[in-house]
């Protein structure tokens, strides 16, 4: 038997770039007098962050946080209040919460098994139930779970066939929409969230990216009173704007970007390295890096989280059993079978993982797990996955997560 850890290991410890770094943007602020309003670091924020995802600056809009970002792209959709919002269950509560406040009901779906999020497939069958009519169906929000690519392209076709409009919440996939082709900017818009917990972190943030510039124009407004040219609102707005301060860390961020990719992409390979060694399968890729490691024990993530914390260890289900069975949405419509979303939460443990979580604490942290496991006689029904890849970067078994 290991030791107990002396101290908690957390879960996560956010990290930004040092103080003497933003120092020199922060001193620019001042002789401007100008702390916010579209100011100057942010409009150079916004442009430097375009450049870099290969964008324009009018296929972009940046606001203080994600949730903002989607209940502004919501609004900027201009449905007719009340319509539905079709989202999966398996998701974080900002979601639901983004639809509610842009005048939406939510409604749950169920997930796939593999994708971890919903389809246009799966929507076309819920369509075809005629559950709903399609005219109730304001708009579509697919999340994207704990940053893996969802295609973006076919919810492009979903939109052009059907008329609905869909925004991804892909607020972890800063990375992915940078690095993978299924997630490039086009159409359809995506949510990337720069709260400091997220690999792109800045402390609070959010953007949407969308090759429809009419609908980003709208969103920009709508963040600020719905002024257009003219300081008339033109149509309903709020107040979304990222302060001077915040933009002067987005450009820290973005001048230390390939040295923080390097340092979570060696976490992220540690951490492939070490689950492997034991037969587990992290929601982890080399591909697209984000900032939380989960790891699917199937059944077993509460008893596995307990025993981590017995251990000193933080452990945590992010998204708890599923956005239906939190207490602010469980009186919303949703499908009866939700057991995709019951499985995947039943085993998805998120376990610590920061910029610098140590080659020796994630080497801990996946004993812990083994050992107990072990004890539990797990591996008898779950049989260890293939370990034949010692290799951290190979890891294609993750396509197959719950085969
Ligand atoms: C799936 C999902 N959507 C939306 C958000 C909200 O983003 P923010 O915290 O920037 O408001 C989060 C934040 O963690 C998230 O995980």
């Amino acid at each position: 038997m290991k030791g107990k850890r002396e101290t908690l290991m957390p879960i996560l410890r956010s990290s930004l770039p040092p103080l003497e770094h933003m120092i020199p943007y922060f001193e620019k602020i001042e002789p401007n007098r100008c702390h916010t309003n579209f100011g100057s670091l942010f409009k150079q924020f916004e442009e430097r962050m375009a450049n870099f995802l290969g964008i324009l600056p009018t296929q972009i809009s940046i606001s203080c946080n994600g949730t903002l970002s989607l209940i502004s792209s919501l609004l900027a959709f201009n449905i007719p209040r009340d319509r539905y919002c079709l989202m999966p269950a398996w998701t974080f509560s900002a979601t639901p919460a983004s639809a509610v406040l842009a005048g939406l009901k939510p409604y749950f779906l169920d997930v796939d098994r593999n994708t971890q999020t919903i389809t246009p497939n799966r929507v076309y069958d819920f369509l075809k139930s005629g559950v709903i009519a399609e005219h109730e169906i304001g708009a579509i929000m697919p999340v994207s779970p704990f940053g893996a690519p969802i295609d973006r392209s076919s919810w492009d076709s979903f939109t052009d066939k059907t008329g609905i409009p869909v925004l991804i919440d892909a607020a972890a996939s800063f990375d992915t929409i940078l690095n993978t082709p299924q997630m490039s900017v086009g159409q359809t818009p995506m949510m990337v969230s720069l709260h400091a917990t997220k690999i792109f972190g800045i402390g609070e943030g959010g953007m949407i990216v969308s090759t429809d510039e009419e609908l980003i124009k709208r969103i920009k407004g709508i963040s600020n009173f719905g002024f257009d040219v003219s300081r008339l609102s033109s149509y309903l707005g709020m107040n979304c704007k990222m302060s001077e301060y915040q933009a002067a860390i987005g450009h820290v961020v973005l001048d230390s970007w390939s040295l923080i990719r390097q340092q979570r992409k060696e976490v992220t390979a540690n951490y492939i390295h070490h689950f492997n060694k034991i037969g587990l399968k992290p929601w982890l890729s080399l591909d697209w890096l984000t900032a939380n490691c989960n790891v699917f024990i199937p059944g077993k993530a509460e008893q596995v989280r307990d025993h981590l914390l017995a251990n000193n260890i933080e452990a945590r289900t992010w998204w708890g059993k599923g956005c239906h069975t939190h207490p602010a949405y469980q009186n919303m419509d949703r499908v009866k079978d939700l057991s995709n979303t019951t499985y995947l939460s039943d085993g998805m443990l998120g376990v610590p993982f920061s910029i610098d979580t140590s080659k020796e604490d994630i080497e801990f942290v996946c004993s812990t797990i083994d050992e107990f496991l072990t004890q539990n006689l797990f591996f008898q029904d779950h049989p260890r996955g293939e370990k034949k890849s010692d290799n951290p970067t190979d890891f294609s078994f993750v396509k197959s997560i719950t085969d």
